[in-house]
C-alpha cells in the first residue's frame, strides 16, 4: 500500500544547475536554497565538489555551503566522487555527501572517468573517512532504468551494484532513471528485487522526464514501497554526461502527486511557488513543472 509520508530530496542547486547554459553566482544559489528550505524541504542538494572544468556551473560550492544558514533538521549535502571531494566538503562543513556511479560501464567512463569497479574501490575510502566525521553518505546509481549508450541494463547487474554501494555503508541509494526511459514495471521489479538486500526505507528514486514517465514511475515506487523521492523545482535538470537527458521531474508535480494521495511530505505548496519564481521569473529558466504552469499563469 501506499505510505502515509514521503521524505523529497530537493536536487535542483545540483542536479538541477550543473548542465545549464547560464550559471549562477554563489549568492543565486543561496537565494534558491533558502527558497526551497523556507517551503519546507529539509533534504537539499546543495553543490557538487567536482572538477570546476568539467562542470564551472558547480563551482564555488564551498562559497554556498559557507552562506546558508543551519537549521534544525535541514541537511545540505554535496556530490564527492572521490577523496578530495569529501575533504573539500568536509572543510566547509556540509551535513551530508553522497557518491555517484552508474550501473553502465560507457556512461560511468564519460561522467567520472573511470571503470564501476574503480569507483566503488574510490568510494570505500570516502565513505570510511565520512562516517569517521559523522557525515551519511548517500549513494547514486545511474542508467537503472537505461543507458544512453549502451541501451538497457540488466536488471540483475543493478541490483548487485545497488547492494554494493549500501554493503559499503552508504544509508540511502538512490536509483537514477538518469534519461527517462523506466517504465513502472521495471521500477516494481527492480525495487522488489532490491528486497531484502536494501531495506525499503533505504532506497530513493531519482527521475528525469525525459519520456514524460516520471510520475507514473514514482507511482508504482510509492506502491512498491518506496519513501524517498528525488526531484528538482521547475523540473529543472540534465546530466552533461547524457545527451538528450532532460530535466529531473518537477518538485512542484511530485508535491501535488501526494497532496492528492494525503502523503505528508512538510512542504507547503505555494511557498515551493516562491522558488519556481525565482528560477522562472527572476533567473529566466524555463518552467518545467505542470503543476508550476498552471498555477503561476
Ligand atoms: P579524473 O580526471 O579521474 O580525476 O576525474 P583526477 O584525480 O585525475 O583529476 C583531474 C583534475 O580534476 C585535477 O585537476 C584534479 O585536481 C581535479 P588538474 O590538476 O588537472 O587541474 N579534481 C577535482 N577538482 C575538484 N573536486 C574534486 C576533484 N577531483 C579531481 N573532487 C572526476 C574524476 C570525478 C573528478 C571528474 O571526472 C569529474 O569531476 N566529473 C564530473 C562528474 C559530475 O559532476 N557529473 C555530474 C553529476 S552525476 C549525475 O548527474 C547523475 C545523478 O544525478 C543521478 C542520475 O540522474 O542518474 C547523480
Ligand atoms: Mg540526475
Amino acid at each position: 500500500g501506499l505510505p502515509d509520508s514521503v521524505r523529497l530530496v530537493e536536487v535542483s542547486p545540483r542536479d538541477g544547475l550543473q548542465n545549464q547554459q547560464q550559471i549562477l553566482s554563489p549568492e543565486q544559489r543561496v537565494e534558491l536554497i533558502r527558497r526551497l528550505q523556507a517551503s519546507g524541504l529539509t533534504r537539499i542538494e546543495a553543490g557538487s565538489f567536482v572538477s570546476a572544468e568539467r562542470v564551472p556551473a558547480m563551482r564555488d560550492t564551498d562559497q554556498v555551503l559557507a552562506a546558508l544558514p543551519a537549521v534544525p533538521g535541514v541537511r545540505y549535502s554535496v556530490l564527492t566522487p572521490n577523496i578530495k571531494g569529501l575533504d573539500a566538503a568536509l572543510q566547509a562543513g556540509a551535513g551530508e555527501v553522497a557518491v555517484f556511479t552508474g550501473a553502465s560501464e560507457t556512461f560511468t567512463r564519460k561522467n567520472i572517468q573511470c571503470s564501476i569497479t574503480d569507483s566503488l574501490n574510490r568510494f570505500a575510502p570516502v565513505v570510511d573517512k565520512a562516517k569517521e566525521h559523522n557525515i551519511p553518505v548517500r549513494g547514486y546509481l545511474s542508467c537503472t532504468m537505461g543507458c544512453p549508450y549502451e541501451g538497457e541494463i540488466p536488471l540483475t547487474d543493478v541490483v548487485t551494484l545497488a547492494t554494493e554501494l549500501f554493503q559499503m555503508g552508504c544509508y540511502e541509494i538512490s536509483l537514477g532513471d538518469t534519461i527517462g526511459t523506466g517504465n513502472p514495471a521495471r521500477v516494481q521489479e527492480l525495487i522488489n528485487l532490491l528486497q531484502p538486500s536494501i531495506p525499503l526505507d533505504a532506497l530513493a528514486v531519482h527521475f528525469h522526464d525525459t519520456y514524460g514517465q516520471a510520475l507514473t514511475n514514482i507511482y508504482a515506487a510509492l506502491n512498491a514501497g518506496v519513501r524517498v523521492i528525488d526531484s528538482a523545482v521547475a523540473g529543472l535538470g540534465g546530466c552533461p554526461y547524457a545527451k538528450g537527458a532532460s530535466g529531473n521531474v518537477a518538485t512542484e508535480d511530485v508535491l501535488y502527486l501526494l497532496n492528492g494521495l494525503g502523503i505528508e511530505t512538510g512542504v507547503d505548496m505555494d511557498k515551493l511557488l516562491e522558488a519556481t519564481r525565482l528560477l522562472t521569473s527572476d533567473y529566466g529558466y524555463r518552467n518545467d513543472s505542470r503543476v508550476g504552469q498552471a498555477l503561476l499563469s
